[in-house]
């Protein structure tokens, strides 16, 4: 027999959780209401769950980073079904000051992506553990430690030889993308480019094809994120496995030779004293390997193919060369030689190699533009939301560059002076690219050897189609025909 008593007792239960439902529905369309009006426009992706959408239409063509800017705004949202704004896109520079330069974005998010393969290190910590290891890879980068070009001009004529031994059509990018492994092995782990039996546990060629293969697993577990687990592990452990051993190795060679340890600029024997073990090492190196990775060799891609289109620009970089002759190849000389940097700046605004920076807020923040009506009121940031400086916008405001932004002009450099916040190829605040003087070097004298020795340089590719991935390069390679003062009598 039910009692009058309990049957109340439901009743109202019934009612007081029916009302707090109606409320918090209330309230969440109140608040989502109110939110509509004050959050940037929104990208209506139609993948409502992890964005995939999105990711995959600025990967498999960057430029519609611009396109997405010129139809939302400077400063607009991705939402998904969980989160009104997933991630926030900016290509306006007082944001990106605020993303880069302040304490309240982090990096140590892909650590759950990253973390097997990269473990622990530069790229994947924030706060102390960040700055501590900032300090121990940034000695390699010392002024003193980047005028040594014998590798590179090693590797540079080896090259050469290649390229007129071919004759026909040779596609740059691989040749380029082999120099530069070669020169990392020696910047980075210390390793010989030329000595294969050292007792290293397998070959660099073997190394590379582990390294993409453990690249494209990380890809997939940053993508994922919490849902990595769904992806196949047994492969990915070996692989990362076996990238450890070829790390450790070098690690090993470098703890017992002396006399290298006194002498070697490379990063390994610079890392050493300051690392707190043998793995901490390991995760820096691998961190620094990551950043090297086809960045160089793409910026110097891109810089041969576009001038292969445009053999005017070829003919004054090749007559600047040869008038300055053999007193050019020093760090100083190649840094400072306008014709030459005008050449590189144009091509790392024109073609962006970083794929977009990109930050997670670590608390409650601010930006201080993309809020309000119009766009220009403060915007309030949730803690997890992810931010992504739009590099492709920035690099082609024309308030900044000019009505001609869209083309390939070495000279605007001779009169422009964009800000930190709106040329920032490197990246920029307390985490912008330790490599970058490195990089412009290393371009300028690949860039002057190779103009010196050929007369002129001919486009066997066709359009331009850059894609995204580890760096942005050109989807259909970059085959290019040289041709020397030889041939062309
Ligand atoms: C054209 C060549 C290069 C480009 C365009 C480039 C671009 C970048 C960008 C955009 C960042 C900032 C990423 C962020 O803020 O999350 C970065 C960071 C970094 N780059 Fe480069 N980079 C280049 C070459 C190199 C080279 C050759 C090395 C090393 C040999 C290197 C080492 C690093 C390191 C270690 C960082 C991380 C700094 C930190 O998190 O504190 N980069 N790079």
């Amino acid at each position: 027999m039910r009692l009058p008593l309990m049957e109340l007792n439901a009743q109202s239960a019934y009612i007081v959780v029916g009302t707090l439902l109606t409320c918090h529905v209330i309230y969440r369309f109140v608040v989502r209401r109110l939110q509509a009006r004050t959050l940037p426009p929104k990208y209506w992706s139609w993948e409502f769950i992890k964005n995939f959408d999105y990711l995959f239409y600025t990967n498999i063509n960057p430029r519609n980073w611009v396109k997405f800017q010129t139809n939302l705004g400077p400063t607009y949202r991705v939402s998904n079904i969980f989160n009104p704004m997933s991630s926030i896109c900016t290509g306006d520079p007082e944001n990106v000051h605020a993303m880069l330069a302040g304490r309240d974005w982090g990096n140590q998010f892909r650590l759950n992506g990253m973390g097997q393969m990269f473990e622990k290190g530069l790229l994947t910590v924030d706060g102390d553990e960040w700055m501590r290891s900032r300090k121990m890879v940034r000695p390699a980068f010392q002024r003193n430690n980047l005028d040594d070009f014998e590798v590179l001009s090693q590797m540079t004529e080896k090259m050469i030889a290649q390229i007129e031994k071919e004759k026909q059509v040779v596609d740059v990018g691989a040749l380029l993308t082999d120099a530069f492994l070669n020169t990392s092995m020696h910047f980075i782990l210390g390793l010989d480019p030329g000595k294969e039996d050292d007792g290293r546990p397998f070959s660099v060629s073997e190394f590379m094809k582990l390294w993409h293969e453990g690249i494209m697993g990380t890809g997939l577990r940053l993508i994922l994120e919490h849902q990595h687990w769904m992806l196949p592990k047994k492969r990915f452990a070996i692989v990362c496995q076996k990238l450890h051993s070829f790390i450790d190795f070098a690690i090993a060679k470098a703890r017992q030779n002396k006399d290298a340890q006194k002498s070697s600029k490379s990063m390994v024997y610079t890392i050493l004293p300051h690392a707190a073990s043998s793995a901490d090492a390991r995760a820096q190196l691998m961190h620094t390997l990551f950043a090297n990775q086809d960045t160089t060799s793409t910026l110097i891609s891109n810089v041969v193919q576009i001038l292969s289109t445009r053999p005017a620009i070829w003919t004054q970089l090749r007559t600047e060369v040869l008038e300055q002759g053999s007193h050019l190849f020093t760090f100083d000389n190649l840094r400072n030689n306008k014709v030459i940097q005008n050449i590189i700046l144009e091509a790392l605004r024109h073609r962006v190699i970083a794929t977009p920076i990109g930050r997670r807020a670590i608390r409650h923040t601010i930006l201080p533009k993309g809020g309000g009506i119009d766009g220009q009121s403060p915007l309030h940031i949730p803690a997890g939301t992810t931010g992504l400086v739009n590099l492709w916008s920035l690099h082609s405001d024309p308030k900044v560059y000019g009505a001609d932004a869209d083309e390939f002009k070495p000279e605007r450099w001779n009169h422009i002076k964009p800000g930190t916040n709106e040329f920032l190829p490197f990246g920029a605040g307390g985490r912008a690219c330790l490599g970058q003087e490195k990089a412009v070097v290393e371009t300028a004298f690949v860039l002057s050897k190779l103009s010196g020795r050929f007369e002129s340089v001919q486009d066997m590719t066709g359009e331009w189609k850059p894609m995204g991935g580890m760096t942005i390069k050109n989807s259909s390679g970059y085959k290019v025909a040289f041709k020397s003062s030889v041939e062309m009598d």
